[in-house]
Parts: C-alpha cells; sequence; structure tokens
C-alpha cells in the first residue's frame, strides 16, 4: 500500500497591530495630503503604527501567540519558524531569530525570507516543501512589519508614507493526511525592475554602506514609481491567478474566497473585474491596515477567519505582488 501523501494544513491563525491608530485626517498635520486623495486613490481609510519601544519582533510575536492558541499547541512543539518581513528589527540577524528568543525557545531554527510584498506566499511554499518532505511536521509562518519607523512623514514621501501600516499575521502548519492545506503554488520574481519600489540605503551596493549625501537625498526612505507599480500589479496578479489554477486545473468558480495582497483597493477591484470573480468572494481590510506588506495576506486570512467568513473545507486562493518585483500565488484548503 502507497503511504498517503502528506499535505500541510493551516492549523491556526493570529493577528496583531499596535494599539495606535493614525487616520486620513492626522497625516494632514506632517503633509500636505488629504483624506479625500488616500481614500480615493487607495481606499485606506486609517492605518496601525508602532509607539517607541516596539519592534517588528514584537508584533510577529503577538500574532504567532495568537495563531498558536487557535491551533492548541505550543511553542515547544514547533519545528521551524519563518519570518517574512522587510523591515526587520535589525540588518542581521534575521527577525526570526530574535521572534524564537521572545517566544522562550532555546534552539529551534528560524529562518528570515526577503520578498516583501510577495514573502508570506513565498514562506508558505517553503513550510509546505518542508512538511510534504517528512523534515518538519509543524512549522510557525509569519508575515510582520514595522513600515512606520522607516517612512518619510513628510510632502516629500507622502507618495509612499500615506500607504503603508505596521501589522503582524502568522499562520501555524502541520502535516496532515487529508486533503485540505496548501495546493499548488506559484513564484515569480523580476529583479529588471529592482529600483521602481526600493529602500536604497543603507546597503552595500557600490562598496558604501551609507553616505551623508545618501541621508541627506532621502535614499533611507523607500521610493516607488506608484502608476508603473500599479499597472505592473494588475497585470501580474492576473496572469498569476490564471496560472495558479491551471496548475491545479480549477476554474474560478471553484475558489470560495480570494485573499489578495492589500496595496491598493483599487488594484483587487481591477483584478476581480479582468477575471470576473464576484464581488463577494473578493476580501479586503486595507481600509483599517493599510498595506502591511508580508503580513497583509495572514492578516486578512486571520480576519476573515475570525469573522467566520472562512469555513473547514472551503477553498481560498491567495495571490500577492510587490517589490522585486515579486508575485505569487496559492491555492489553499481551510
Ligand atoms: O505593495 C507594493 C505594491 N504597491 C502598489 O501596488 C502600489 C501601486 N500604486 C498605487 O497604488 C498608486 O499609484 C498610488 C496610490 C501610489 C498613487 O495613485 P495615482 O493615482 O497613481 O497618483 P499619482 O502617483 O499619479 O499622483 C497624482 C498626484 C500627483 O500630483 P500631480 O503631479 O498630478 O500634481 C502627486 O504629487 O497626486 C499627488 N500626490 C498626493 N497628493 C495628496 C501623491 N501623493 C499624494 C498624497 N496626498 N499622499
Amino acid at each position: 500500500m502507497t503511504p498517503a501523501k502528506i499535505r500541510a494544513r493551516i492549523a491556526g491563525t493570529g493577528l496583531y497591530v499596535p494599539p495606535k491608530v493614525l487616520k486620513n485626517k492626522d497625516l494632514e498635520q506632517f503633509m500636505d495630503t488629504s483624506d479625500e486623495w488616500i481614500r480615493q486613490r487607495s481606499g485606506i481609510e486609517e492605518r496601525h503604527v508602532i509607539e517607541p519601544g516596539v519592534g517588528t519582533s514584537d508584533l510577529a510575536v503577538e500574532s504567532a501567540r495568537q495563531a498558536l492558541a487557535a491551533a492548541n499547541c505550543t511553542p515547544e512543539s514547533i519545528d521551524l519558524i519563518i519570518v517574512a518581513t522587510l523591515s526587520p528589527d535589525h540588518q542581521f540577524p534575521g527577525t526570526s531569530a530574535i521572534v524564537q528568543q521572545k517566544l522562550g525557545l532555546e534552539t529551534t531554527p528560524a529562518m528570515d525570507l526577503r520578498c516583501q510584498c510577495s514573502g508570506f506566499i513565498y514562506s508558505l511554499n517553503v513550510a509546505k516543501l518542508f512538511i510534504e518532505s517528512g523534515q518538519y511536521k509543524r512549522v510557525l509562518v509569519i508575515g510582520a512589519e514595522a513600515h512606520s519607523p522607516l517612512l518619510d512623514w513628510t510632502t516629500r514621501g507622502r507618495d509612499v508614507a500615506v500607504l503603508f501600516g505596521d501589522g503582524a499575521g502568522s499562520v501555524v502548519l502541520e502535516a496532515t493526511e487529508d486533503n485540505t492545506g496548501v495546493g499548488a503554488v506559484t513564484l515569480h520574481a523580476q529583479g529588471q525592475f529592482a529600483d521602481r519600489l526600493w529602500i536604497e540605503k543603507p546597503g552595500t551596493s557600490k562598496g558604501v554602506w551609507m553616505t551623508d549625501e545618501d541621508v541627506q537625498q532621502g535614499k533611507l526612505y523607500p521610493i516607488m514609481e506608484g502608476r508603473y507599480v500599479f499597472k505592473h500589479a494588475v497585470e501580474r496578479l492576473a496572469q498569476v491567478v490564471r496560472e495558479v489554477l491551471e496548475k491545479e486545473g480549477r476554474t474560478i468558480d471553484s475558489i470560495d474566497h480570494f485573499i489578495f495582497h492589500q496595496a491598493n483597493i483599487r488594484i483587487n477591484e481591477k483584478v476581480a473585474e479582468l477575471l470576473q470573480i464576484p464581488a463577494h468572494k473578493v476580501h479586503n481590510n486595507i481600509q483599517k491596515y493599510g498595506n502591511c506588506s508580508a503580513a497583509s495576506i495572514p492578516m486578512l486570512l486571520d480576519e476573515t477567519i475570525r469573522q467566520g467568513k472562512i469555513a473547514r473545507g472551503q477553498t481560498m486562493l491567495m495571490a500577492a505582488f510587490g517589490a522585486g518585483f515579486t508575485w505569487a500565488a496559492a491555492i489553499v484548503t481551510y
């Protein structure tokens, strides 16, 4: 008898955002912007931001504790921790090592994965392969971001700063022999467009970590060619959704829920329109949290599950696009 195939199922999810809320109107104090501009262009109404003394790992740990409780397991039962983030506590070591220590663990392996807004789906794929290979039984996957300390909160940085928020989402994946869990995944990257959305410095490029000139020129802040990124996001998301459906021999109709990255509600509406996805299947929470990069998808997943909208046995399609460029999609049965 051939042994049953092992799959990686979602045992529990968690979400954490810091308590402080910045509404669009509040931003008018620091920069030339308006609630109307932000809502119309992106759908965002408010975002949560950390206060002094808190970093990405703190958000990650809070969301991880919730996911562990939902999965009814202890930190000690985790075989591997993966943290997807573009806003790490430190340049090195990885935020995953800090999270491991804060969870009270001694030598559990921990790795960071840096694929920006696609980081959670890339991490899900890595976790899935570790579980399906039999190497690990339970993997904690976290997407966590504290963007607010790295944004330019002046009019110079308004096109980026108003879009991002702080938060974390976690998923405990565990081995199962039933037919649920992570199915087809597709991953892509295109470094040709690295400088269309990036933080240039500090970094080792050109042999210099950071100069006074870099600081003066604002190279420590993220820059984005918004329209260019928007256009690519819509095209690539529509493509990758079709691709992952094809990989599993499925159609849009057979998917119960679409959990898209939360960069701009207009991107998700355009993708839904192009693919003729019924609006009630597309979930969004960018209104409350802004773009939380690698954390957006696990945050939306947790919130949608806790609202009772996703039932066990239902199938969802996750898709993301972001800096790199990177883009990815996964089909997951809850
Ligand atoms: O998660 C990673 C992936 N990220 C994305 O997918 C984001 C993709 N891009 C976008 O979502 C949109 O391009 C934005 C929301 C960033 C911008 O929307 P847009 O409709 O493309 O606006 P724009 O960049 O073309 O700017 C229009 C105007 C400009 O003024 P002028 O040149 O027309 O006079 C900007 O200077 O809006 C101005 N502007 C602002 N005005 C008020 C830019 N930022 C702001 C602001 N408040 N915060």
